[in-house]
């Protein structure tokens, strides 16, 4: 028995329930809003003047828009119970010459129970398409986000843990510096890590030539992060492209630093004052940082996007004043693309 091992993880485990049942589950249990007073807190958009081009900042190309406009669609897709035939109206038909290889969704976990529990809500499931289209030439992994109230609860588990890169299991808990994430987005992700690499594992030998793009909206941002990741370091000479949407804050500084360096490819959307990018926040000893990549929709009725360089530059989202962090724009429109369930007919 390795007792320096041993140690930490009780620490951890026993502060994880902590948190979990002592301070959460009461939280949560009086978290039961009735929708109308959602919709209330939520219609609150805002729109800004984008910054000026500088040093940091640019505008991002015709030809960029076109693709950020593609993902965002294929992110909104994955929103609708008929996306795994993608027969799902306008948002599917968008994206023709597009073929489902496989869809996943993961049990739900002990934590997803929790919160079902106190929410009496369904459908906390996350859930994945892998697609091939023939006219982009590319395969792309989206992941839904946030179907309902039960996952906006499960994304304040944001205690962090170590990230073990390449690795299928959780690692051990440690108290050492590197390399931490979010714990819920990271064991959610693991239960997708090995089915996708199968799936892909089959499709690069079939489509060759095709580019591998992941993306997600909100939570599913997360997972396409981790997914891209992995995509990076499993299969050898292969660049994933990844495009979020609203995606929340992953890991700590560390942790970006090792995203940035990783992945060349990676397009971070924000779209006006949206809240999700701006939590978790570091709070006391853990430390929360975005990585690379924001682009900044500073008007989205007007399509006035920046691309912002560095991490989480002062000209961009970082400038909103956390009083006007809203769910609504959380939803869209990113480039006249909305999150809908009314879009999925
Ligand atoms: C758009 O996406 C495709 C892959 O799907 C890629 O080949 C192309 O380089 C991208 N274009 C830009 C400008 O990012
Ligand atoms: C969560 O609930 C589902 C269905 O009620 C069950 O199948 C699953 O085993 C539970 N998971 C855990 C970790 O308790
Ligand atoms: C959850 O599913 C059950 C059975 O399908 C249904 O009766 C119930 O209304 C659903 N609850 C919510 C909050 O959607
Ligand atoms: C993708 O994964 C699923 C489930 O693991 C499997 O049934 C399917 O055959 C796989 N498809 C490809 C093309 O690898």
């Amino acid at each position: 028995m390795n007792f320096c091992k041993t140690i930490p993880f009780f620490f951890n485990f026993a502060l994880i329930f902590f948190l979990e049942n002592i301070i959460f589950a009461p939280l949560v249990d009086t978290f039961t809003i009735p929708s109308d007073d959602i919709h209330a807190l939520t219609r609150r958009s805002k729109s800004y003047n984008p910054p000026l081009v500088s040093s940091s900042i640019i505008i991002p190309s015709a030809a960029e828009i076109v693709n950020l406009t593609r993902f965002i669609t294929y992110s909104a897709a994955s929103y609708c119970p008929n996306s795994k035939t993608w027969k799902c109206g306008q948002l599917c038909d968008n994206i023709p010459q597009t073929t489902v290889i496989s869809t996943f969704t993961t049990k739900p976990d002990f934590i997803t129970n929790l919160t079902k529990t106190y929410l009496k809500t369904n459908d906390t499931e996350a859930y994945a398409v892998i697609t091939v289209n023939s006219k982009d030439r590319e395969i792309v992994v989206t992941f839904r986000g946030t179907a309902d109230l039960g996952n906006i609860l499960k994304d304040i588990e944001f205690i962090q843990w170590p990230y073990a890169y390449a690795s299928t299991s959780i690692p051990l808990p440690s108290i050492l510096p590197g390399d931490y994430v979010h714990y819920g987005f990271y064991t959610m992700f693991l239960d997708f890590q090995t089915p996708i690499r199968n799936n892909i594992s089959t499709l690069i030998k079939q489509y060759p030539n095709y580019q591998i793009v992941v993306t997600g909206h909100s939570f599913g941002g997360a997972l396409a992060l981790f997914t891209a990741l992995d995509i990076k370091q499993f299969f050898v000479g292969i660049n994933p492209f990844l495009y979020t949407y609203g995606e929340p804050r992953v890991g700590n500084s560390n942790f970006a630093s090792f995203v940035n360096n990783a992945l060349s490819f990676i397009r971070r959307v924000i779209n006006q004052a949206e809240l999700v990018p701006h939590i978790p926040y570091t709070l006391g000893w853990i430390e929360y940082v975005h990585h690379k990549g924001e682009i900044w929709i500073a008007n989205s009725a007007a399509n006035a996007a920046v691309e912002c360089l560095g991490v989480e530059n002062n000209l961009c989202s970082s400038s909103v004043n956390e009083i006007d962090w809203n769910f609504d724009d959380h939803f869209g429109p990113y480039w006249g693309i909305r999150i809908d369930a009314s879009l999925c007919k």
